[in-house]
């Protein structure tokens, strides 16, 4: 990758690392991209491949879609910022709140980050009271209260889970803000909640977080939730920036869970960046009121109308398609493996999954935590799978879109059958 590398070795000097996004980082270094179209890449070092990782999620219909770009290029001619509001929030946002049940006011703002910390900030206004209960290994984001115990191991997370800083120097009251708790363990949610429901403001949950096995959350569990948080006056909040996705209501539609606000981010921008909270009307107007958020870009109108175009061509069909998609791909690489006796598995749900380097059931992080060789893997994987030709996330996880086709699912699977392949030859 020749150009990649003058590429990152001229990045060097200006930018940390050679790079300003981790979670798209991968050793030695990312290729640059030159263009994208549909569901491939073109690198600027003249390769071609089939992108599984969406920008992570977010790109739902591939690269430069063209109701999208047709959107955008007409908003950009029209102007790309004001200090008013414009008819393509309202759009957005009713589009939304057709969709989700739940979803009664809309606020945007600008990542899914931001969208997080002001679910939590507006519970904290509702509420008066200030503390949070979160997930353990459970990713929202960069916000300081939500990204506690995102990455905690076993030489730190204790026997109940306690919250352990993921940056060095977070302040003791962000730690003692946040409790932590396992992900499908009822009776650890009642015992948390209950020693501390009148401090407690919110739960912060994903209803189908990645790192408990990317499936939803059992439905005793997700039915606990919302009766404790319920019974103490405890907001529930959804984190779902990326599980939005799973159906045309959102994984509360297919799932239940009913939660009072809910943070979103990725698809519902088009491909631009973006965030949002929505949820119960009482709950928004009157935080609306206390709670500031006045980001320059929030409602930028080209995010808006890619958001519109996008969010539009996504009918309850498209969510079969890509149901029955993630269905049929995960059972193809699941037969590969068993072909290769390889000891691995495919974890997902509806559009994603993630290829685990062992066979135990996981149901929350700490069975998900991959040991180093696991971890290993999991890297060499992500390696062998760009070598035949397919991008996936680095954490080895597939987003699939509408833009992908038969022809396409057969090159995945000839890149997995291959990567399994690379991946026995070293065990
Ligand atoms: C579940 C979840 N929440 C929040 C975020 C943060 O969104 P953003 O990267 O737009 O700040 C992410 C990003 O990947 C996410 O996956």
């Amino acid at each position: 990758m020749p150009t990649s590398e003058a590429l990152y070795a001229r990045a060097q000097h200006v930018l940390p690392n050679g790079d300003t996004r981790s979670a798209r980082w991968f050793d030695p270094y990312p290729f640059y991209v030159e263009r994208g179209a549909g569901s491939h890449i073109f690198s600027v070092d003249g390769d071609e491949y089939l992108d599984l990782a969406n920008n992570l999620g977010v790109l739902i219909h591939g690269h430069a879609q063209p109701d999208v770009v047709a959107a955008v290029q007409q908003q950009a001619a029209a102007g790309s910022c004001f200090a008013l509001p414009t008819e393509s929030e309202i759009a957005l946002a009713e589009l939304l709140c057709e969709r989700v049940t739940g979803f009664e006011r809309v606020r945007f703002i600008n990542t899914g980050s931001e969208a997080v910390a002001l679910a939590i900030k507006a519970a904290r206004a509702h509420t008066g009271r200030t503390k949070i209960v979160k997930l353990e290994g459970v990713y929202h984001g960069s916000y300081d209260y939500a990204e506690i115990s995102n990455y905690s191991n076993p030489d730190n997370w204790g026997n109940e889970p306690v919250a352990v800083a993921t940056v060095p120097g977070t302040p003791d009251g962000v730690l003692e803000s946040v409790l932590v708790t396992q992900a499908n363990d009822i009776e650890m949610l009642e015992r948390v909640i209950c020693a501390n429901a009148s401090e407690l403001a919110a739960v912060l949950v994903d209803p189908v977080p990645p790192r408990c096995g990317m499936r939803p959350l059992h439905a005793d569990y997700l039915a606990a939730l919302r009766a404790l948080t319920r019974q103490h006056g405890i907001l529930l909040i959804f984190d779902e920036v990326i599980a939005l996705r799973f159906g045309y209501g959102g994984a509360q539609g297919r799932w239940g869970g009913h939660p009072d606000l809910t943070a979103l981010g990725k698809i519902i921008g088009g491909g631009y960046p973006v965030g949002a909270v929505a949820g119960r009307a009482d709950v928004m107007e009157a935080t609306a009121r206390s709670v500031s958020s006045s980001g320059t870009f929030t409602a930028n109108p080209i995010t808006m109308s890619a958001g519109f175009a996008s969010m539009s061509q996504l009918t309850p069909a498209s969510f079969d398609e890509l149901d029955a998609m993630g269905e049929r791909v995960r059972q193809a690489c699941t037969d590969i493996i068993a072909q290769h006796g390889a000891d691995m598995q495919v974890c997902g749900t509806g559009s994603i999954f993630s290829i685990y380097f062992h066979q135990r059931e996981v149901s929350d992080y700490r069975s998900y935590y991959k040991t180093p060789t696991e971890a290993a893997a999991t890297t060499a994987f992500h390696r062998a799978m760009l070598q035949n030709g397919v991008l996936l996330a680095p954490t080895a996880t597939v987003f699939l879109s509408t833009a992908v086709t038969s022809a396409d699912e057969a090159w995945l699977l000839d890149a997995f059958n291959a990567a399994v392949q690379t991946h026995v030859n070293a065990a």
